[in-house]
C-alpha cells in the first residue's frame, strides 16, 4: 500500500511543538515530507535547539504516523534549527547596522589565559556543525591567537570587489570565516594600542570586509575590562556576551568584573551566560596510569556555576581541562571538530545553551545599540 503525503500531513497537524503555538504543519516547522515505498522522511525546522524538544518532536512524529497512517512505516525525521533572527523593528536599530550579520556574540573574560580563544574557536566550529553560518573576529590586540588555532597564521586576507568597492575577504577554514587583527601586525611586534585605534581597526575588519551572510559572528575579545572593550562596544551592536572563567577565585573575581562591565547602565550588553573552562582535569588514559577517579578539581569545584547563580545569569556549561584541547589548539584544529568525544559533547551542550539564550534574548529585548563613549578616563559611556 502506498502512503499518501496528504495523510501524513493531516496526522502531523495533530502535533504541536512546545513553545511554537500552532501545530507543526501550520507553523511551517514541517519543511518537507517524502514517501518512498514504506519509508517516510520528514524534514523539520525548529526555532529552538533544546535537545529535549527535538527528541520529543521526533518521538511524537514517529508515534503519530504509526498510529494514524501506517503502523509499519519506517520513519526518518531530520531536524534543523532555525538561526535566531535579529529583531526586525527598524525604529529600535540605532547602531550602524551590519548587513547580513544576524547575531554578534562577544566572548570575554576578566582574567587573561582562562581559555577565551579556545572556547570561542570551539563554539565557532560547533555552531558550524549545527548548520549555522559562522564568522570569527579575533579582536585580541595583545595576543591574537585565532589564526594559530585555525591553522591560518600564514595566510593573508585577499581583496575582493563588492559593488565597486574593494573589501577584505575573510580567510576560511573548517567552514568558518576568519579575520584577525593578527593578520595585520607582526608576531613579535609589541602592539601598544589605545581604545580608539583598536576600535578603528576593528571597524575596518567588520565593515570593510566581505563577510556575506552570517548567523553568528563571534568576537574573541582581549582580556580585561578596559577602554579597549568600551571602544569595541562603541562601534558594534553586540547581541550578547558570554563570559569565560575558570573555577579559581582570582579568575572568578575578574569574571564578576566582566559581567559588571557589560551590565553597566550605560553599556547594557546582555550577558548570555558564563562558561566554566578547565572545570576539572581528566587524564587522557586514567586506567593505564592507574588513576582511579577521572575528575580532579584542581582549580576548585563549580566556582563559575556558583558565580552565575549569584549574578543571576545563565550557566552555560563546563569544559574539562584535557591535554587534547590544548594540543588541538596548538595544532590549528579545534578539538570539538573531532566527533564522538566527550569534548564534542561538552561543546555541543554549551553551544545549544548559547543559541537558546540568544533566541530568548532576541525575543525579549531590542537590538543592542552601539555605545558612544564620551569620556574614556572614567569609563563613562552614553548611548547614541
Ligand atoms: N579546557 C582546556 N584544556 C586544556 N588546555 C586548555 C583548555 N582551555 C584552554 N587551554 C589552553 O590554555 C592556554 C590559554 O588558553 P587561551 O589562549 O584560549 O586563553 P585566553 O583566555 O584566550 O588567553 P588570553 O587572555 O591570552 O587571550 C592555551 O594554551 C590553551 O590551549
Ligand atoms: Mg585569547
Amino acid at each position: 500500500m502506498s502512503i499518501s503525503k496528504q495523510d501524513i500531513l493531516k496526522a502531523l497537524e495533530t502535533i504541536t511543538v512546545s513553545g511554537e503555538g500552532k501545530n507543526m504543519v501550520e507553523s511551517g516547522a514541517v519543511q518537507n515530507v517524502v514517501t518512498f515505498a514504506d519509508e517516510i522522511i520528514v524534514d523539520l525546522k525548529l526555532s529552538t535547539p533544546a535537545l529535549h524538544i527535538k527528541k520529543r518532536a521526533e518521538a511524537d512524529i514517529i508515534k503519530t504516523i504509526h498510529e494514524k497512517v501506517d503502523a509499519n512505516a519506517k520513519v526518518q525525521v531530520n531536524i534543523k534549527v532555525k538561526a535566531p533572527a535579529k529583531p526586525q523593528n527598524p525604529n529600535l536599530i540605532k547602531g550602524k547596522p551590519i548587513p547580513g550579520i544576524q547575531n554578534i556574540i562577544a566572548v570575554a573574560s576578566g582574567k587573561g589565559g582562562v581559555g577565551k580563544s579556545t572556547v570561542a574557536a570551539n563554539l565557532a566550529v560547533t555552531l558550524s556543525k549545527m548548520g549555522f553560518k559562522v564568522g570569527i573576529l579575533d579582536a585580541d590586540i595583545y595576543g591574537p591567537s585565532i589564526p594559530i588555532m585555525f591553522d591560518v597564521a600564514m595566510e593573508k586576507p585577499l581583496s575582493v570587489n563588492v559593488g565597486g568597492k574593494s573589501k577584505m575577504k575573510p580567510v576560511e577554514n573548517y567552514g568558518i570565516k576568519i579575520l584577525s587583527i593578527g593578520f595585520f601586525t607582526q608576531p613579535d611586534q609589541a602592539v601598544i594600542w589605545r581604545g580608539p585605534m583598536a576600535a578603528k581597526a576593528l571597524n575596518q575588519l567588520i565593515f570593510d570586509a566581505a563577510w556575506g551572510e552570517l548567523d553568528f559572528m563571534l568576537i574573541d575579545l582581549p582580556p580585561g575590562t578596559g577602554d579597549i572593550h568600551l571602544s569595541i562596544m562603541q562601534s558594534l551592536p553586540i547581541t550578547g556576551a558570554v563570559v569565560v572563567s575558570t573555577p579559581q577565585n582570582v579568575a572568578l573575581a575578574d569574571a564578576r568584573k566582566g559581567v559588571a562591565m557589560f551590565r553597566q547602565e550605560n553599556i547594557d550588553v546582555p550577558v548570555l551566560g558564563i562558561i566554566e573552562n578547565m572545570s576539572y582535569f581528566t587524564p587522557a588514559v586514567p586506567i593505564a596510569i592507574g588513576i582511579p577517579e577521572n575528575k580532579y578539581y584542581i582549580f576548585g569545584k563549580e566556582g563559575a556555576k556558583h558565580l552565575a547563580e549569584d549574578l543571576e545569569v545563565p550557566f552555560l556549561g563546563e569544559v574539562p581541562l584535557v591535554q587534547s584541547i590544548r594540543e588541538a589548539g596548538d595544532a590549528g584544529r579545534p578539538a570539538a571538530l573531532q566527533t564522538a568525544t566527550p569534548i564534542e559533547e561538552a561543546f555541543e551542550e554549551i553551544t545549544r545553551n548559547v543559541v537558546e539564550e540568544t533566541v530568548r534574548r532576541n525575543e525579549n529585548l531590542p537590538p543592542t545599540e552601539a555605545i558612544k563613549i564620551t569620556t574614556m578616563a572614567g569609563c563613562s559611556a552614553v548611548k547614541k
